[in-house]
Parts: structure tokens; C-alpha cells; sequence
């Protein structure tokens, strides 16, 4: 009876409702043992008055005890019994804080300027707190993705991995989901590599960001495209690179005047597929041009196609590093856009003789992207759900592309005239009220809408006023929405603006 009224002494509070017994013993007593109820080397209570006094199986009250034990707050001691550690894990974990630190000069250490210089002008992408708000240009229909099957997968392959997955991976990227890279960019996009070609990234961004650090040197004349993505420009900034703002026509970027510029660039970035932003291929001819010349000056082309797999209007045409005989492309996929953002996984395909250096470079950069979702990317792949996606958001996006030009046409039709994209994620409205786009932008985004100017992207080479939208990731009726809230950011078009019909590229 006496020990029984020891731990009745412990008040221990009441499990919660539905709350594991052996779960809630153990977090009492903890509490008990950090708090001094139970003080440092005195005796535990019996598990036998524990389990009486509670009302709990003795293999609860023992469950209890051995988390505690493994823990460090309880330890046995033979033919004696238990007691409270007299050392508690909570004081060799817990660092102990200067009472009152007397007072300093605040610290004066600051950025680099390197560190400087990289960051001006850029500030953190935002964390999504909504999906499908028109007309956010970076995202794919997260509400259709299929996430009951991406848990089934992801369940299925945590539960069946091997040990061995949850040490050091490859630095590579996870085999299969290299051999699954090779064989999806193969067929869809005609690119020619075996799986030692295929380095797994942290998105096309990290890809980006490798090429930079392995391929140029401080100083070195990279073409850019202009208007141009604006994520490669910080990051070729960032390498101290010489950017060189090319014009973008209807064929892509200009290879002709590019030669002309700076014929000895030693990177050309491209996005050949679907031009970001204005949404144009790089016609074949220029894509033979723009090789010839990478050959001749052994520079290198940075193929980045990071939504190609959408083109809803037109055969594709084949990819560069298809068309690639001296093996100087680098090409540059993601899985972000494909199947959804934060899911961070991207590769770069790279010729066999930098294949090796590409991998190094992860030792002192990320090691690897995480294995286990690698692991269920492959298998999501592997089993035919990620082309059986592809395939559903293409006719899905065709729709919604229709949806936007018709809503625009029916609601702005003299004010804003909207591309009908062929491929991507996102397209191209010409302002024809003769309005400022960074303007028109500002206003839209007062009224809650997420879009971008044209002349945002543009650094030199500008083209007519216009407006960035995505239309992806917005269902018809969110497209509708935003493009009635459109209307009152666009001034009525004035009858002789003579913009209508007018040629944009
Ligand atoms: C042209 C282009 N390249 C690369 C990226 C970066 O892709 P990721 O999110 O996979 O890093 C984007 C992102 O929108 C992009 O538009």
C-alpha cells in the first residue's frame, strides 16, 4: 500500500481521449523525473504497483519503462531494482545559457561582396499558400495531381526499402530513377545518353547552378536569351559571368546577331522547346546555327527544357542534344513542373568526358538529393503513372489554354490580345492600350492577381507592352476570375490605337 501512495503522490495527469496508455505513462513520468516529483537516484515505482494503481497491462507500464530506459531517465540496477538516472540526458543535451552577457558592439561582419553582388535584386520566391490563383506562371495543376497514388507509391516503397537506402546515396542520383531518366528523355525528347550521363538535381535550378560553378570562369561572355528566364541570369551572375542579352524573334533566340555581339561566348543558355517568356521554338535552322558554332568555338549550349513535354499544338521538334554530333549540350530537365513544385527533383543529361566532375561537384554542394524520394519518383515513373500524368495535364492545359484566349477575347478582346501558347505552362497577353506592362502589372497584382510584365524579363532588347500568365495550374473558372479582374487594370483601348493585329515578334 505504501508504494501505491508513492506515485499517487506523483500526480500524474489523466490520459488525454484516445491516447495510447503506454505513450501517455511515459510521458508522465518523464514529466515526473524532469520536474523533481521523482528526483534524480531515487527509486522508480514498481511496475506491478504502476499497473495496479492504473489500471494498465504490465506490458504497458514495461513499455514505459524501456523508452524511458533507452532514453537515459530510468536505469536498472541488478538485484536492485530502478531508479531515476542521477544524471538526466536533458541536462548533457541542453546547452546552459549565460545568465546575463554582458553588453557589445553589435557584430559589423556582413556579406561578401561576392555574396553581395549575387543576392542584389533577388528576393525569396514566396511559399504557396493557395494553389490555382490566376495566374501564377511557375505551376503545374497541383489540384489534379494524383497524390492518392503518389502516397500509395511513396508507402509502398518506404515500407519495402532496403537499409542500405538510408545511408550514403549516389551521388549521381538513385540508379533506376537515372536508368527511368535516360529512357523517358530518350523517347519523348530524342535525347541520346546512358544512365552515367544523367546526374540527378535538386530541380533545374540546382542543374543551372552546376553548370555554372563546373563550366565557366569568372569573366567568360554567356549568350542569354532577352527577354530571358530570370532564375539562369542570377545564377550566371552569381558565377561572374558576363551576361550577353541576345534578341529573341519568332524563331528563337537570334544565332546570327548573337555571332556578331560576341562570337567567342563560352556558354549559350537556351530554351529551345517553348522560349521563356514568349513561348516561341528555336527554329531548326537557328538550332543548327547555334551548334555550329558551339563546335567551332568549343563553347558549350545550355539546352533548358524545363516544360517541353507540354506542346499541346505542332510536333515537337527534337531537341538539341539530339542534334548534338560534338557532344557540347548540356541538358536541363525537371520534375517541378511536371508533377509538382516542391517536389525539387530535376537532372541534367552532360557529356560523357564532364560526366565525372558533375558528379564530384556534389561533395561540396548537397552530397545527393534525398534517396527515398528518388526511390519513389522511379517507381512512379517505372509503373507508368508519371506518362499516364503527362499525358492527362496535356489535354487538361490544352483546355485551359482555349479557356484563358476565349475568356480574354470575350472580356478584353480591344485591350489585351493573349497568345494561344503551343506548349507550357504559361503565355504572352500584348497590351494594345498602349499602357506601361510594369503598370498594368502593378495593378493587377493590387487586385490579387499573380502575373508578370514582359519588360520584367527584358534587359535590353525590349518588345511591345506585355502581360506573363500562367495558366496551368488555374481551373476555367479561376482563368474567368482572373481575367474579369484583368479588366480593370487595362484602360479601355482607344479606337486608333492601331495596335490591333499589330505583328509582336
Ligand atoms: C525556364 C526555366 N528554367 C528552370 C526553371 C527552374 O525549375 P526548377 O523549379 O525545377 O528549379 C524554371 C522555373 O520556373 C524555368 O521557368
Amino acid at each position: 500500500m505504501g508504494k501505491a501512495e508513492t506515485f499517487q503522490d506523483l500526480s500524474l495527469a489523466p490520459p488525454g481521449e484516445g491516447q495510447e496508455l503506454g505513450r501517455w505513462l511515459y510521458t508522465e513520468l518523464r514529466a515526473a523525473i524532469r520536474d523533481g516529483r521523482l528526483r534524480p537516484g531515487s527509486r522508480m515505482p514498481s511496475t506491478r504497483n504502476l499497473s495496479r494503481q492504473y489500471a494498465l497491462s504490465r506490458g504497458t507500464v514495461m513499455r514505459a519503462f524501456d523508452d524511458l530506459g533507452n532514453e537515459g531517465y530510468i536505469e536498472g540496477r541488478v538485484g536492485a531494482g530502478t531508479f531515476v538516472a542521477v544524471r538526466l540526458p536533458d541536462e548533457s543535451m541542453a546547452a546552459r545559457r549565460d545568465p546575463a552577457p554582458a553588453a557589445v558592439e553589435p557584430s559589423q561582419a556582413g556579406l561578401a561582396n561576392r555574396g553581395r553582388e549575387a543576392v542584389e535584386g533577388i528576393r525569396p520566391l514566396p511559399a504557396s499558400h493557395s494553389v490555382g490563383r490566376a495566374f501564377r506562371p511557375y505551376e503545374p495543376a497541383i489540384d489534379l495531381f494524383p497524390v492518392n497514388l503518389w502516397s500509395r507509391v511513396a508507402g509502398r516503397v518506404l515500407r519495402r526499402a532496403p537499409r542500405s537506402l538510408y545511408g550514403q546515396g549516389d551521388a549521381r542520383g538513385y540508379l533506376p530513377l537515372r536508368k527511368a531518366i535516360a529512357e523517358w528523355v530518350g523517347a519523348a525528347r530524342g535525347v541520346r545518353c546512358h544512365t552515367e550521363q544523367v546526374i540527378v538535381t535538386s530541380g533545374a535550378q540546382q542543374g543551372l547552378d552546376i553548370v555554372a560553378r563546373l563550366l565557366l570562369d569568372p569573366g567568360d561572355a554567356v549568350w542569354m536569351e532577352d527577354p530571358g528566364y530570370p532564375g539562369a541570369a542570377f545564377t550566371l551572375r552569381a558565377a561572374r559571368a558576363r551576361v550577353v542579352p541576345v534578341p529573341v524573334d519568332s524563331d528563337g533566340l537570334n544565332v546570327a546577331q548573337a555571332c556578331r555581339q560576341e562570337p567567342h561566348a563560352r556558354l549559350a543558355y537556351v530554351t529551345p522547346a517553348n522560349q521563356f517568356p514568349l513561348g516561341v521554338a528555336l527554329a531548326h535552322s537557328r538550332r543548327l546555327e547555334l551548334l555550329d558554332w558551339a563546335a567551332r568555338e568549343n563553347a558549350w549550349v545550355v539546352e533548358d527544357e524545363f516544360d517541353a513535354e507540354y506542346r499541346y499544338f505542332g510536333a515537337p521538334l527534337p531537341s538539341l542534344q539530339s542534334l548534338d554530333r560534338s557532344g557540347c549540350v548540356v541538358y536541363v530537365g525537371t520534375f517541378t513542373k511536371m508533377l509538382f513544385n516542391s517536389l525539387r527533383l530535376g537532372f541534367l543529361v552532360v557529356p560523357e568526358r564532364v560526366a565525372d566532375a558533375f558528379a564530384a561537384a556534389r561533395t561540396f554542394l548537397d552530397r545527393h538529393p534525398p534517396t527515398l524520394e528518388q526511390a519513389i519518383l522511379a517507381d512512379f515513373i517505372l509503373e507508368g503513372h508519371f506518362g499516364h500524368h503527362v499525358r492527362r495535364m496535356r489535354q487538361v492545359y490544352a483546355r485551359r489554354i482555349t479557356a484563358l484566349c476565349e475568356a480574354a477575347r470575350a472580356e478584353l478582346g480591344s485591350a489585351l490580345d493573349v497568345a494561344r501558347a503551343d506548349a507550357g505552362m504559361r503565355t504572352v497577353g500584348w497590351i494594345k492600350t498602349g499602357q506601361d506592362d510594369k503598370e498594368v502589372a502593378r495593378r493587377a497584382r493590387l487586385r490579387g492577381l499573380e502575373l508578370a510584365a514582359l519588360s520584367e524579363f527584358t534587359v535590353r532588347h525590349f518588345h511591345p507592352g506585355a502581360l506573363v500568365l500562367g495558366f496551368a495550374s488555374c481551373a476555367p473558372a479561376e482563368l474567368q476570375r482572373g481575367v474579369n479582374v484583368l479588366a480593370g487594370a487595362l484602360d479601355r483601348c482607344p479606337a486608333d490605337a492601331g495596335l490591333a493585329g499589330a505583328k509582336y515578334l
